[in-house]
């Protein structure tokens, strides 16, 4: 666990105001809530935006671009389109200053994201920044992006229950060494099945050997329409 480091003073904090401040050379706000203090990230999951402009409100903070909602206290997305939390912050207050540490070293990888995925599955719960992360130390082979497209196919949406790339919500398909960057589109953007696809779309990349990390960006424009589908899904859903 890396050492609290002081990262402003307590007079900096204007009431109602959420504070910037650098936590670990992370851009971060330190927010009032409920008469203690919390510290997020200041970025948003969805599109890398800040989220200082935001609206706080019942302990939440809603990004000034396109709407997602992360709960302060945990970092977890509310609501899309984010898909995935934010970091959240250790904060004290000692000698007139506020302290802060990352929480790096407190992420556990594969343990949780099983969790997250059977919460996003059972609609109980967002999910959670620590259980996002996807980085294994499995060698390097290079797959090529059939398979990966292949592998996205295991990929089912629970409303239609027709595959994701027969759906054609995949835009596109990317590989850099041994990192896959999706881009992908729901049906809606409300689609509250979202966090649950984009959750087993990243254990599906993941399993292809070779893959040791796999980041899915949502992408709304341009946005699906049913022209996007194969004919086999079409037939599946009886559209002629
Ligand atoms: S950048 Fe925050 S919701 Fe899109």
């Amino acid at each position: 666990m890396v050492d609290f480091e002081r990262i402003a003073d307590v007079t900096d904090y204007v009431a109602g105001e959420p504070l910037s401040v650098l936590i670990d050379d992370i851009p971060a706000l330190i927010i009032e809530l409920d008469g203690r203090y919390v510290a997020i990230e200041d970025r948003c999951s969805h599109d890398g935006q800040p989220l200082s402009d935001g609206l706080i409100t019942e302990g939440t903070i809603e990004c000034a671009r396109h709407g997602a909602r992360f709960d302060l206290a945990t970092g977890a997305a509310l609501c899309m389109p984010a898909t995935e939390g934010i970091a959240t912050f250790d904060l004290v207050i000692k000698d007139g200053g506020f302290w802060g540490r990352s929480r790096k070293a407190e992420l556990v990888p594969a343990a949780t994201a099983s969790q997250v995925a059977a919460a996003s599955a059972s609609g109980t719960a967002a999910n959670e920044p620590s259980a996002v992360s996807t980085t294994t130390t499995e060698p390097f082979e290079a797959p090529d992006e059939g398979v990966l497209i292949e592998s996205l196919r295991e990929v089912i949406d629970p409303e239609l229950m027709i595959n994701i790339v027969d759906l054609g919500l995949i835009y596109g398909v990317t590989l850099t060494e041994d990192k896959v960057n999706v881009e992908m589109t729901l049906t809606s953007p409300a689609c509250p099945a979202g966090p649950q696809i984009i959750q087993q779309s990243k254990m599906a990349l993941m399993r292809v050997p070779g893959i040791n990390s796999a980041d899915i960006k949502l992408v709304m424009s341009p946005p699906w329409t049913p022209e996007r589908m194969t004919d086999e899904a079409r037939d599946q859903l009886g559209i002629f």
